[in-house]
């Protein structure tokens, strides 16, 4: 291995996580040479969530340098010259196929190997395929998928060329959801169909989930649940026109965007860290049982303190903040000092349409919707609390001020009897006015 290929640290991925461990490496005192990324993707670390936002906008879309990380949490946006000065090498549209931990050798697509004393694994999730599960005609020319930059960038140009027509939209998750929205926005006519009772079924309840289908269904949404895609067929140039529903219905399409979860990428580093829950098993500080190893972001399943609870999470708050608790852990181990343990309050938030909704906290226990949840009023402002053994564990708030936000995640932060507000929610006031 030549010696420009040497790294003291080394992060495998590009992504959000990568972007942030860069910018406090460089906090925490970093000397030119030191830090490596290597990365699939053609550009440097970016906000992911644009993507399914504003990314696919008809008119004023994001589009790069405006959204390059850490612009996403209010920092300064790192543009590709800023790891130039900082002597931090960008190693792009790189793929690593083999890792060894071991010899800390990685090596690329293209045979290039590169060795690391302290290596961050933060090679994110990819999207789950409907050609995973053989599903007929799944390899469509215009079935779209969601992750990378380059998908975004492929979805918009066939947004461009086919400017009109019919969208179907698989799955009732995140990317469903803002995808849907997204191609609305763009005149398309959209049907959106997902397995599910009511969308988003792993954190909305019925009430809050029936809000957001009244609200889609007056945009012009068609909503198809209880259901999946067993087949598409293709004409001869292998455009999906039809899209087959176990339920015996039919769909025209013109264009299919899939959204039907992601799957942590862990491959490489099978049986040479631990595992947990489909991620790699990490402590407090983001170290695997291999000492000179970290993970970070959506493939590290490690201790949520205030639950007491091993998890691994696929937002993008937590991909920052586990990669800087990883960085102050790697210098602070370096330098023989201590650090406070990663103490994370589960956070995640979704935008589409004029809509706004965040929730901290846990979904256990039983929810208590609170506010004007009618898709059709003119400002609609609702929430709901999840009480568990009497207290607050949980809150979800659509269309909340930057304040309100903020003092519902202190409520789930420090989980107050309900009793309190009990009687303020039953009037349907918003209870942590
Ligand atoms: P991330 O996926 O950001 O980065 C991984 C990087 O590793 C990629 O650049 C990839 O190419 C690279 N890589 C993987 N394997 C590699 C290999 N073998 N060799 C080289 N490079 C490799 N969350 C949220 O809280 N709010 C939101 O609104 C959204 N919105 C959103 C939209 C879309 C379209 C997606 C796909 C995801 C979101 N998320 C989100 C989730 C959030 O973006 C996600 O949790 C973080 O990006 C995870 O950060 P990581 O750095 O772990 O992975
Ligand atoms: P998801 O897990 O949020 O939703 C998957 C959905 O797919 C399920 O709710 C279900 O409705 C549906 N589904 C599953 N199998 C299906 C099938 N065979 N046919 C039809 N539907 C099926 O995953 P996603 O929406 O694909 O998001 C991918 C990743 O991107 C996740 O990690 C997510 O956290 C992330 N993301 C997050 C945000 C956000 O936090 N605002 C936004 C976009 C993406």
């Amino acid at each position: 291995i030549s010696t420009e290929n040497r790294f003291k640290y080394l992060i495998i991925g590009g992504g959000v996580a990568a972007g942030y461990a860069a910018r406090e490496f460089v906090k925490q005192g970093l000397k030119p040479g030191e830090l490596a990324i290597i990365s699939k993707e053609a550009v440097a670390p970016y906000e992911r969530p644009a993507l399914s936002k504003a990314y696919l906008f008809p008119e004023g879309a994001a589009r790069l340098p405006g959204f390059y990380v850490c612009v996403g949490s209010g920092g300064e946006r790192l543009l590709p010259e800023w790891y130039m000065e900082k002597g931090i090498e960008l190693i792009l549209s790189t793929e690593i196929i083999k890792a060894d931990l071991d010899s800390k050798i990685l090596t690329s697509a293209t045979g290039m190997k590169f060795s690391f004393e302290t290596l961050i694994i933060a090679t994110g999730s990819r999207a789950v395929r409907l050609t995973d599960f053989g599903v007929h005609g799944a390899d469509g020319k215009n079935i779209f998928y969601l992750r990378e930059i380059s998908d975004a960038d492929k979805l918009v140009e066939e947004i461009r060329a086919k400017k009109t027509g019919k969208v179907v939209v698989i799955g009732g998750g995140y990317i469903g959801l803002e995808v849907g929205a997204a191609m609305r926005i763009n005149k398309f006519d959209v049907t959106m169909v997902y397995p599910e009772e009511w969308c988003m079924p792993r954190l909305f309840t019925r009430e809050i989930a029936s809000f957001y289908e009244g609200y889609y269904a007056n945009k012009g949404i068609k909503i198809i649940k209880g259901t999946v895609a067993v087949a598409f067929d293709c004409d001869a140039y292998g455009e999906v026109k039809a899209v087959k529903l176990k339920d015996g219905t039919v769909l025209e399409a013109d264009i299919v965007v899939v959204g039907v979860g992601a799957k942590p990428l862990i491959e490489l580093f099978k049986g040479q860290v631990d595992e947990a829950k489909g991620g790699i098993k990490t402590d407090g500080f983001f170290a695997t049982d291999d000492p000179d190893v970290y993970a970070v972001g959506d493939v590290a399943t490690f201790p949520v303190k205030l639950y007491s609870d091993m998890r691994r999470i696929e937002h993008v708050y937590h991909a920052r903040k586990s990669a800087e608790q990883a960085v102050k852990a790697i210098k602070a181990s370096e330098e023989e000092r201590s650090i406070p343990e990663y103490d994370y309050l589960p956070y995640v938030y979704s935008r589409a349409f004029n809509l706004s909704w965040t929730f901290y906290g846990d979904n256990v226990g039983d929810p208590v919707l609170f506010g004007d949840n009618n898709p059709a009023s003119a400002k609609p402002k609702f929430g709901t609390v999840w009480i568990k053994n009497g207290k607050i564990v949980g809150v979800f708030l659509e269309g909340g001020t930057a304040e309100e936000n903020k003092a519902i995640a202190q409520i789930a932060r420090v989980q107050p009897p309900a009793e309190k507000y009990l009687s303020r929610l039953r009037k349907g006031s918003y209870f942590f006015a």
